[in-house]
């Protein structure tokens, strides 16, 4: 069967994209669906290509019980032709998706969508960015993607 694949996609993608991937796929290896798809994440960014997520995001997903193990790396056209779920942390990460897709591909394959739309108990539109916060921050956001990437499952299953 083909695999379903899914973009989470942030700014910098060292803190929420990680962190929403790395809870997506603990949430799939739980419910025994790991082999149904491919995940990955990005930033619309390119300052922390290569780097591990931030380690303030790390140790709050470990506390968890969830590793986040991906390294950084930019969004680029291809991904539009590959994924079939791009989804944005905020309406700015979203914009930015939304054109460089306009820019560089005339396809229609990727379903691009905020995160949030797919939330039930936080009320927040947008995945606030912990970067320049303090620590509740990174839990909070952590908080919020377990509802959200949750729902995102729920939504296509
Ligand atoms: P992210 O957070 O988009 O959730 O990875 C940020 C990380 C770094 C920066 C901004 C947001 N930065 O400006 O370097």
């Amino acid at each position: 069967m083909k695999k379903i694949s899914v973009l989470f996609v942030c700014l910098g993608n060292i803190c929420r994209s990680p962190a929403a991937e790395a809870i997506f796929i603990n949430l799939l290896e739980r419910k025994g669906l790991t082999e149904g798809f491919i995940v990955d994440s990005a930033g619309t960014g390119s300052w922390h290509i290569g780097k591990k997520a931030d380690s303030r995001m790390r140790i709050a997903a470990e506390r968890r019980d969830i590793k986040i193990l991906s390294k950084a790396r930019q969004i680029t056209s291809k991904d539009f032709d590959v994924f079939n779920y791009i989804l944005a942390m905020d309406d700015s990460n979203f914009r930015n998706i939304q054109d460089l897709k306009n820019r560089t591909v005339s396809t229609d394959f990727a379903s691009i969508k905020k995160i949030q739309d797919f939330r039930s108990v936080f009320d927040e539109q947008e995945v606030p960015d912990p970067y320049f916060g303090g620590d509740e921050g990174f839990d909070y956001v952590l908080d919020i993607l377990e509802d959200s990437v949750n729902g995102f499952l729920e939504s296509i299953s």
